[in-house]
């Protein structure tokens, strides 16, 4: 694997320049000198940046799934207004205060509420009142310190080994940008396509335009055929080519399965969860109750698996260089 930063003890080399509007950090001796105004939220990692069906609710819950299955302890946030994420892990959104919690946390200083989804894992709900909250921070005068406050606490309360942030659609939201400039690592789903390449060209002048210093981990290729060689094999190309070496994209695509995907949802489970379940039910049992359980089912959770493996290891990378979970 290989990131953006090459360490050569006792001296971190920064193989990417002040200028370089992918990574504004210049690293000095082992610690890092410059890193914008606004602390980072600990341990974070924000995904995002994308138009609307880029996959980042999918990527950012079964990511958050996964790893407080393998007993991390995540707080999941959902920072979009249509709840999306909160909806994936079986919550109703309107029972548990429909984004209030967060708007009441970051507006009047309240202790963050959050609900608990699964073991190891929590959830700052989403819906209706994000959108308040949203309008409220577009004219705040110090949003990005108020935005980032609950979640430095969370990480700092020693509750959470990670805090995972699922972004609504790039414009669409102060939220998504202020979660861009306080988070610490970042996660960019996309697709094949002409649309979707072009998407990821704009990345980084997004960035910079947010003078945003966060870390971009790697984009994840999402919904593309595990038949279809030449498309990953060319997605794959264009890919590493617009990210020109500051970070691979992941070895693991997660390929198109619209319907084992979608059966998961409508089962309130993790894909992983489903496919667990999915092993227990007996040739008769799926005859006679007429459930039928799509083929690449298995596949599909093992790629998140592999795909949380790889997100692991270059966060483990990233957090060496920058000097752990540290603010
Ligand atoms: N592996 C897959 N194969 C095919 N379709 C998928 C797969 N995973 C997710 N989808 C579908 O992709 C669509 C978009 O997913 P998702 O909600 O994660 O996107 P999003 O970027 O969060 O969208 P929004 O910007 O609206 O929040 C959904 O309809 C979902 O069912
Ligand atoms: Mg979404």
């Amino acid at each position: 694997m290989h990131i953006w930063l090459e360490k050569d003890p006792p001296l971190v080399v920064a193989r990417v320049l002040v200028s370089d509007p992918w990574c504004k950090m210049v690293l000095q001796g082992e610690g890092v000198v410059e890193m914008g105004s606004v602390e980072t939220i600990p341990n974070s990692v924000v995904v995002g940046i994308g138009k609307g069906g880029s996959c980042k609710t999918t990527l950012s819950t079964q990511l958050a799934g996964i790893w407080s299955s393998e007993g991390k302890r995540i707080l999941l946030a959902d920072l979009d207004m249509q709840a999306s994420a909160t909806k994936v892990v079986g919550l109703d959104p309107s029972q548990h205060g429909d984004g209030r919690h967060l708007m009441d946390s970051i507006a009047y200083g309240d202790e963050l509420a959050t609900v608990k989804a699964r073991d190891g894992l929590d959830i700052v709900v989403a819906g209706r009142h994000t959108k308040t909250l949203s309008n409220h921070l577009v004219t705040a005068d110090t949003a990005a310190e108020a935005f980032a406050l609950p979640f430095q606490k969370a990480a700092l309360s020693g509750k959470y080994d990670r805090i995972v942030f699922d972004l609504p659609p790039s414009g669409s939201s102060r939220l998504a940008d202020l979660a861009m400039q306080t988070g610490k690592y970042l996660l960019v789903p996309t697709s094949s396509g002409v649309d979707n390449i072009e998407g990821l060209r704009v990345l980084a002048s997004e960035l910079e335009e947010l003078e945003s210093n966060i870390v971009l981990l790697g984009v994840v290729m999402m919904k593309i055929g595990a038949g279809a060689p030449r498309k990953r094999a060319e997605t794959r190309q264009q890919v590493s080519e617009i990210l020109a070496g500051v970070a691979d994209p992941f070895q693991t695509i997660i390929r198109d399965a619209g319907a084992a995907y979608d059966d998961s949802r409508k089962a309130s489970l993790f894909l992983h969860e489903y496919a667990e379940w999915a092993t227990t039910v007996s040739v008769a049992s799926q005859i006679k109750s007429k459930i039928r359980i799509p083929g690449n089912l298995a596949d599909l959770a093992r790629e998140f698996y592999e795909l949380a493996d790889e997100v692991d290891d270059r966060i483990a990378k990233a957090d060496e260089l920058l000097g752990g979970g540290d603010v």
